[in-house]
């Protein structure tokens, strides 16, 4: 076991900033393996605030409510050598900055890759049979008489699936896809080879495949080169009727050009787990009916969040025992599309 700078071995030093309320579970370890200052009211507060609060602490561990911009990195106290995120996106953290005052960031991959895929499915199959519509008519009490054509909509079986974004997420989604009958098409910077891909059909363009997506999952991560990707020109592109899936982050998304799109009926329906600038958003889509809404739950399940917490516990615990994290992401920070 390395030693700290003050002597003590480095696991007995750990002094972790914790900036949200963890599973139970995740806390008892790492009251049992550090010394942390915890978050049990789950207070959200400022850059500024945390700041503060991060004097003299080894690491943080943050949420993706946390944005940990240049000036954040800047203005961190120099005990701080570590951020941990409970999270497989990353954009709320500026990675190079961190690099350049070499600090280690890590992420939780691979943890949350079926919890995510499941709910991507959700809003796939809840959107596409307009679930929300079905569910107010029963709970409403307005459901009176069983018809032949009460809310129709889109034939899953058979249809084309475009996954923007073939990591380990996307390629989840693809196996659950096959399952309803679904012919999976993709879009990556790079072909994944054949063991990965499972006949599923690459388009070297994303408005190629676009053209053929009767469905779209965004399963890409929030990098600038994926901001407002499906704007108008993209949504122009899809075939009339299309669903799209959105379990990915909200910036992908030109909130107006989906609107329009769903109000107009160019586009049937969509399922939608992320939004821009949660949890507030914009406003049109609580009342559309066609559009099926969830609060960022795709990791929300109790195995999948412990799994998360004991992800970013596994980190810190190799970097205090002077081990290479499992999963650090600053010799990784190129956001490629398939690193979620
Ligand atoms: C993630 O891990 O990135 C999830 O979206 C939760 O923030």
């Amino acid at each position: 076991m390395m030693s700290a700078a003050n002597g003590l071995p480095r696991a007995l030093s750990g002094k972790i900033l914790v900036t949200r309320r963890l599973p139970p579970n995740v806390t008892a370890r790492l009251q049992r393996d550090f010394n942390p200052t915890l978050n049990p009211e789950d207070v959200l507060r400022t850059p500024a605030e945390w700041l503060q609060l991060a004097n003299g602490h080894d690491a943080i561990l943050c949420c993706a409510t946390e944005w940990m911009d240049a000036q954040f990195m800047a203005n961190l106290p120099g005990s701080v050598r570590m951020i941990a995120t409970f999270s497989v996106g990353y954009e709320h953290i500026d990675v190079a900055g961190a690099t350049a005052r070499n600090i280690i960031v890590t992420h939780t991959p691979e943890v949350l890759t079926d919890a995510t895929a499941d709910m991507t499915m959700l809003c796939l199959l809840a959107a596409a049979r307009r679930a929300r519509e079905g569910d107010a008519l029963v709970r409403t009490g307005e459901w009176s008489v069983w018809t032949t054509e009460m809310l129709l909509g889109v034939h899953v079986t058979g249809k084309r699936l475009g996954i923007y974004g073939m990591g380990r997420i996307g390629r989840a989604v693809a196996r659950r896809a096959r399952g309803f009958g679904m012919e999976i098409h993709y879009h990556n910077r790079t072909r994944l080879a054949p063991e990965l891909e499972l006949g599923a059909i690459y388009h070297e363009s994303a408005e190629r495949l676009l053209a053929v997506s009767q469905f779209l999952s965004l399963n890409a991560p929030a990098a600038a080169q994926n901001d407002k990707f499906l704007n108008e020109a993209a949504i122009g592109r899809l075939p009339d009727g299309a669903v799209v899936v959105n379990t990915a982050r909200g910036s992908l998304v030109d909130d107006d050009a989906l609107i329009a799109a769903l109000t107009r009926g160019k586009l049937a329906a969509a399922g939608l787990d992320v939004f821009a600038g949660e949890p507030r958003l914009d406003e049109r889509y609580r009342t559309l009916a066609n559009v099926f809404t969830m609060p960022h739950l795709g990791s929300a399940t109790h195995e999948t969040r412990d799994a998360m917490g004991f992800c970013c516990l596994d980190n810190l615990s190799a970097f205090f025992a002077g081990k290479p994290c499992p999963n650090a992401l600053n010799d990784q920070a190129s956001h490629d599309q398939d690193s979620r």
